[in-house]
């Protein structure tokens, strides 16, 4: 069983130390509050003298990308020659960044996307995106594979996989926002949260079917509007606000929502599915081309 270590014991990294333990492995654990590592170390893992700990593999798990590098840039020479995988929500951009500060210190790096929450850790739920060079990954799988589940490499760009967890992210966070604001605006009209439940859940039954539909649209670059219409949600939208309005709700996602609706009618796309959406805000505004030669509002 090869030694690993983990530095940063959150959560997420005692749920992985505790995995690794499990699993029969020789852990050694580090953190920058000393006390959180004792749990573990009566669970048998050694404690850390630094951050970089020791062996071969050390799975880094902090709060965020300032964390990594205020923990590790002081080690980074007991780093060379070895590998890290970080396994700490970034950027696309900081994560590879983070890549080529661990190539100039000679240390081979794994970026990794953890997407299940702690309890899955170690069981057949986990799942963890993996990305960076092929020969990294390989020899470091068998470790990998011990904290459970799905260990997915996506490919040898170092921001793959946080690239994965941002969009998945940005997909749960405007669904979360969606959930709370349509509670919020039925209780304002008098309706409790577990009367709205029964009818919302089929809404949300929707979206996977839309998701995999609106995918396939986007890689054919075709948006028929055969089943509804930009036009027709631009007028759907109006009263929703306006009732949101009435009670004193906020209205910025929804008015997010409504300008794009409008930029892509300006654009001439009133009669497209709502798939077109997706392409238009990953242009600039000033970059759209309208078809009626105005530009866009
Ligand atoms: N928890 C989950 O269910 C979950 C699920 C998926 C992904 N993740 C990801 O896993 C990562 C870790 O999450 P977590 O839940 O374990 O807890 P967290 O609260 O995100 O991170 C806590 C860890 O960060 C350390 N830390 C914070 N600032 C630091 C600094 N300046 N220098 C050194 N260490 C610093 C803390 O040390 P101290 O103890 O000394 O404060 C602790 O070890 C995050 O990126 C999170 O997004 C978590």
């Amino acid at each position: 069983m090869e030694p690993v270590t983990v530095t940063g014991l959150g959560p997420m990294g005692r749920a992985l130390a505790a995995a690794l333990l499990r699993a029969g492995h020789p852990v050694t654990v580090w953190n920058r509050t000393a006390a959180k590592a004792d749990a573990l170390v009566d669970q048998g893992a050694s404690r850390a003298v630094t951050a970089a700990g020791e062996g071969p593999l050390v799975i880094v798990c902090l709060i965020d990308d300032a964390a990594v590098h205020a923990a590790l840039d002081p080690v980074a020479e007991d780093l060379r020659g070895r590998t890290l995988v970080n396994l700490t929500s970034t950027s696309p951009a900081q994560a590879r960044a983070t890549a080529a500060w661990a190539g100039r210190h000679g240390i081979g790096y794994l970026d990794g996307a953890i997407m299940t929450p702690t309890p899955s850790i170690g069981g057949p739920s986990a799942l963890v995106l993996y990305s960076g060079p092929e020969e990294v990954y390989e020899p470091a799988r068998p470790v990998l594979a011990d904290l459970g589940g799905t260990a997915t490499h996506l490919g040898t760009d170092p921001g793959l996989a946080a690239a994965y967890d941002v969009a998945l992210l940005d997909i749960f966070w405007n669904a979360v926002g969606g959930l709370v604001h349509g509670l919020a605006l039925a209780r304002a009209e008098g309706i409790s949260g577990t009367r709205l439940a029964p009818y919302a859940t089929p809404v949300f039954g929707m979206l996977p079917e839309m998701l995999t539909r609106f995918a396939e649209r986007l890689e054919e670059g075709r948006h028929p509007g055969d089943r509804s219409t930009i036009a027709s949600a631009a007028a759907g939208i109006e009263h929703i606000m306006e009732t949101a309005r009435a009670h004193d709700i906020d209205t910025g996602a929804l008015a997010g929502s409504r300008e794009l609706l409008r930029r892509a009618i300006d654009a001439g796309h009133g009669a497209d599915g709502l798939s077109r959406l997706a392409e238009l805000l990953g242009e600039r505004a000033d970059a759209m081309i309208p078809v009626n030669g105005s530009p866009p509002r």
